[in-house]
Formats: C-alpha cells, sequence, structure tokens
C-alpha cells in the first residue's frame, strides 16, 4: 500500500531546526508546509540541551558578537568558515530575543533580564577571561526550545506527520523533489512531493557505546543522502562532550562548570590547571576530553578500574545548584544514587555532536561539491548539516543557536525558492528503493542478529575512532566495518508484521549507522594531522600547510571517494590555540 501527498515545503524531523524551519516557512503567505518526524516532536533530541544557548547579549557583562565569532572560530580550530560563523555570531542575538518573544521561559537575572552564565571557549576581548554569554533556562534550555517552537508551529498551522521514518529522497536529475517515509503505525510507503524539501533530522552519535544521544540518533539522513550522491563534509569531527554520567553517558552540562564546578582527578587534583592554565574547566570541550583520557591512561582516574574522572559541585551554594542546575542534579540523584550538593559525581566523556554533516551553503542549500554546487530543491539545517560554523570542535551553546539561526533562514530560503517553483513529476518508481530496503531485512536469512550487530559496531567505534586514534586503530576500524557490513546482509526479522514494526526500524536504522561510521572512519584515517576533535597520536601536530581544507566523502560502490572544498577565512588567520 502507498500513499501520495503534496506540500510546497516538506522539513524532516521536529527539533529545534526543523520547527524554526517549518514556522518560516509556514509564515510565507500560500505556503503549505509539512514537518515529517520518526518522533512525535516534543519527544525530539533538541529536548535533551541543556546548558544554553550563547548569543552577546552582554546581560551579565560586556559582550559583543565580534568576540563570540572569533571564540566560535579559534574553538574551530580554524577549520570553521568564518562568513557563517561571523553572521551566526550576529543573528542569534536577534533569534534569542525572538524566542523571549514567543513566550519562552528564560531564567531571569534580578533586573529581569536573560540570565546568562559561563561555558566552555566563550570569552571577552578575544580570549582574556571567561565570559557569561549561554543564555539559560535552567538546565532544561533545548526542552524549553522544543516546547516553545512546537506550540508556535501549531498556530503556523504547519502539518505534522508523526511516526513517519523517512527512507529515500526523490531525486530527479540532480534536483530534489521530496521524500519517501514509511509510517510507523500501518507499514505504508507515503510519497511526500515537494517544491523545497529541508533536511533537519538530527545527529548520529549511536554508533558510539557510551553517548548522550538518544536511540532515535542513527544519522538516517546522513545515509541516506550519501546513498543518493551528496557527499557529507567532514566526519572525522566528533566532538566527545567531557562530562557523561558514569557508564550511562547522559549529558552533565558544561553549564554546571559555567556555574563553578570543578575537574578533579583520583587524587583530588584540579587537573584542568595543567592543561589550560587561563580558563581551565571552561576550556574547549576537544581540550578537556583529552585531558581526561590523558589522565585516566596515566593511572589518575577514580574508583577500582582507574577509569572515570569526578566533577565537584560541593562548594556551591546549594540553592545555586537546586535552582540552576536541578535535571543535572536529579539525573545524578537517580542512575547513581550521588547527590551533587554533598558528593562527587563520577563521570566520563561522552560522545555527543557531530561537527560534520550535509554540507550547505551559507543560506542553508545543500552543495554536492568543493565548487559550492547547490542541488536544487534541498536544504539542510541543524546538527544533520554542516555549514560549517562549528569546524573541527563546537563550541558549547552553539548548537542550539545553529538551530535557530539556520533553522530559519532554511524556513525562509525554502519557502522563497517554493514560491517561484513548481511541482516537477516524481517517477513511477519512487518507491521501489525504498520497498527494497524493506524487503531485503525483512525476508534476509536470520543468520545475524540487529542488536549483536549494533553492539559490536558501538564497541568498536569507542575503542578505534573515539578521542585518541592512529593509523593502525582507524584501519582496524575500517577492516571492521567492511565485515560489519557483510554480516549485516544476513540479518532477517522475526516480526513481518505491518503495524508498530519496530524490529524493522531498528534493522534499518543499523544500515544507516554503518554508513556514518563508514564516513567518519576514512575520513579520519585520510586527515593526517590532529585538529579540533580529531587527535591523530601519529600526526599530534595541526598542519594547515597540507589539511586546512573541508573533506568531502562520496559513497562510491562499495567503496568511499574523498574530495576537499576550502575553508572560508575571513579577517582571523589561523594561529596556535592557547588557552
Ligand atoms: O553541556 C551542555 O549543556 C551541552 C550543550 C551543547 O552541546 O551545546
Amino acid at each position: 500500500m502507498s500513499r501520495a501527498h503534496r506540500y510546497d515545503v516538506v522539513v524532516v524531523g521536529a527539533g529545534g531546526a526543523g520547527l524554526m524551519a517549518a514556522r518560516y516557512a509556514a509564515q510565507q503567505p500560500g505556503v503549505s508546509v509539512a514537518v515529517i518526524s520518526k518522533l512525535y516532536p516534543t519527544r525530539s533530541h533538541t529536548g535533551a540541551a541543556q546548558g544554553g544557548v550563547g548569543a552577546a547579549l552582554g546581560n551579565v557583562s560586556e559582550d559583543h558578537a565580534e568576540w563570540h565569532a572569533f571564540d566560535t572560530i579559534k574553538g574551530g580550530d580554524y577549520l570553521t568558515d568564518q562568513d557563517a560563523a561571523e553572521m551566526f555570531a550576529h543573528d542569534v542575538i536577534d533569534a534569542v530575543y525572538e524566542l523571549e518573544h514567543m513566550g519562552l521561559p528564560f531564567s531571569r537575572l534580578p533586573n529581569g533580564k536573560i540570565a546568562q552564565r559561563k561555558f566552555g571557549g566563550h570569552t571577552r576581548d578575544f580570549g582574556k577571561s571567561a565570559v557569561e554569554r549561554a543564555c539559560y533556562a535552567a538546565d532544561r534550555t533545548g526542552h524549553m526550545i522544543l516546547q516553545t517552537l512546537y506550540q508556535q508551529s501549531i498556530k503556523d498551522n504547519v502539518t505534522f506527520f508523526n511516526e513517519f521514518h523517512v527512507l529515500d529522497l526523490v531525486m530527479v536529475g540532480g534536483e530534489c523533489r521530496g521524500v519517501v517515509a514509511y509510517e510507523l503505525a500501518t507499514g505504508e510507503l507515503h510519497t511526500f512531493q515537494a517544491k523545497a524539501t529541508i533536511i533537519a533530522a538530527g545527529g548520529n552519535g549511536r554508533i558510539f557505546k557510551v553517548t548522550s544521544n538518544a536511540h532515535t540518533l542513527t544519522g538516517d539522513l546522513m545515509s541516506i543522502a550519501y546513498r543518493r550522491g551528496i557527499p557529507i563534509e567532514d566526519p572525522e569531527f566528533y566532538q566527545i562532550h567531557p562530562t557523561g554520567l558514569y557508564k550511562l553517558g547522559v549529558l552533565l552540562t558544561e553549564g554546571a562548570r559555567g556555574e563553578g564546578a570543578i575537574l578533579r582527578n583520583a587524587d583530588g587534583e584540579r587537573f584542568m590547571e595543567r592543561y589550560a592554565p587561563t580558563i581551565k574547566d571552561l576550556a574547549p570541550r576537544d581540550l578537556v576530553s583529552r585531558a581526561m583520557y590523558l589522565e585516566i591512561r596515566e593511572g589518575r582516574g577514580c574508583g577500582p578500574n582507574k577509569d572515570y574522572l569526578h566533577l565537584d559541585l560541593t562548594h556551591i551554594d546549594a540553592h545555586i545548584i537546586e535552582e540552576r542546575l536541578p535535571d543535572i542534579t536529579e539525573f545524578s540523584r537517580i542512575y547513581l544514587a550521588v547527590d551533587p550538593v554533598k558528593e562527587l559525581v563520577p563521570i566520563q566523556p561522552t560522545a555527543h555532536y557531530a561537527m560534520g554533516g550535509i554540507p550547505t551553503n551559507i543560506d542553508t542549500e545543500v552543495i554536492s561539491d568543493g565548487a559550492n554546487t547547490v542541488v536544487p530543491g534541498l536544504y539542510a539545517a541543524g546538527e544533520v548539516a554542516c555549514v560549517s560554523i562549528h569546524g573541527a570542535n563546537r563550541l558549547g551553546t552553539n548548537s542550539l543557536g545553529d538551530l535557530i539561526v539556520f533553522g530559519r533562514r532554511a524556513g525562509m530560503f525554502a519557502a522563497r525558492y517554493a514560491a517561484e517553483a513548481s511541482f516537477g513529476n516524481v517517477p513511477r518508481d519512487v518507491l521501489d528503493y525504498s520497498r527494497s530496503l524493506i524487503d531485503k531485512v525483512k525476508s534476509g536469512p536470520g543468520r545475524e542478529k540487529v542488536a549483536k550487530l549494533r553492539q559490536e559496531l558501538q564497541e568498536t567505534m569507542q575503542d578505534n575512532a573515539s578521542v585518541f586514534r592512529t593509523e593502525e586503530s582507524l584501519s582496524r576500524q575500517v577492516a571492521i566495518l567492511k565485515e560489519l557490513k557483510g554480516r549485516y546482509g544476513q540479518v532477517g526479522l522475526e516480526d513481518q508484521g505491518e503495524r508498530f514494526n519496530t524490529e524493522l526500524i531498528e534493522a534499518l536504522e543499523l544500515g544507516f549507522l554503518l554508513d556514518n561510521a563508514e564516513q567518519l572512519v576514512h575520513a579520519a584515517l585520510n586527515r593526517q594531522e590532529s585538529r579540533g576533535a580529531h587527535s591523530r597520536e601519529d600526526f599530534p601536530e595541526r598542519d594547515d600547510q597540507n589539511w586546512l581544507k573541508h573533506t568531502l566523502i562520496y559513497q562510491d560502490g562499495d567503496g568511499v571517494r574523498i574530495g576537499y572544498k576550502p575553508v572560508n577565512i575571513g579577517k582571523y588567520e589561523p594561529k596556535p590555540r592557547v588557552y
């Protein structure tokens, strides 16, 4: 069974970027907008973002968009496209006020202004000291953004298709004409014909074992675009957030360190003083996560296995912890039976965010090569996209900023495009690829189990391709992925039903995860330098001479092909990063 729909603009994903895009598109007179989401919208992963959205409002101390832009570029280890970062740092100020006017319940200062706190890598006057730039709603900032935007989208008459899994892009002659999606409740395939399609489907953290990402973050659209000939930009740069709850990976916001929390090793030492003497615990995430791995590797980890570190909040006023960090306090009490008000919290780095993604220009149009050739009718925003403001390492709070700034632009530009365009034909065989994907796993021999392959994928990615990498570990992982892909062809399903077949969804998601892992590992093996979150022990230095360029990785038969794209350097010449 199949059904067909037609909307001027179709948005894939209902997190912050998708909802912001949908709102802006829907406000264009006469433009019909549908959002297709694998989840009920308010369950999207934006809701898990905690600490804040960075914008130079200057409510607590002097701040400027220019300082924010510089911090973003330096934080990204100069792989950031500077035109995008400059535009972003200016636009995010207005976007935050827009959220405030939509009714978002920000925490407040005594004078009624939006409260702001310190965060990693955010500095005053080009690196002199930490600055309060993160606008927050306790430690539920993403949750509040999601709820606010969903309410507004309903008001704007956006149509939602929830629990629909996109399986394919409708590409005709290099142009995007919509998507094909699988309806979980019925097992039907649906064609969504669109003049403009916006991909805002989030990240892929589930390629790793310990991650802050929800089970649904399986990089579906990064894989689908890749299978349709669109490259992925800079997938080797994957952010490992320093503070996940020990063994669980659940995020414990950097906002805690913004409020004064300190990282300590087994000797009780504030070890970040040795790694980043100026901003210490508030150094960017790549630096802090590396420092934590080194502390553990050198035997200064805590516990019987010396495999974790501590986050110390015990010196912070109890009422500040309860008022500004209520969720993480609760998580720590519930999951670890540790009370952060009185005890040290066991933490370890956790896979958190893809800096790379589907390449776009500053107007969120998807591009297909190093010459910035636009794919007509296709837009991307949020974590799934790479514009690239985050370069080799994203600063905390810039993800929520990215969602609202680039979500807004995607909605605006896609609606403008749709207003001028007409619906192109959709081929008769548009469903064939999606049907074959489903049939293949449903009728597979069942010699392999999805859960087992996924576990092997996550564990080996954690061992061979996370914070530290070498040619040896990455080559090992290339071979493992090849073997896992072969074994993936042997899976089969016990559930042959049509309704709510979550076994089928997990099998399809595993296929997407394998593609995402392949992109990351091949790009990491190829890049013979260390930069931002990509740390090659066999090439420990940053090498601007040879590697100040973006990776573009393409699927090529059973293998990959690698190309490059220049970095847009503006007024900040690359310098060594010192914090
Ligand atoms: O630590 C955090 O609250 C995470 C924020 C982010 O990833 O931007």
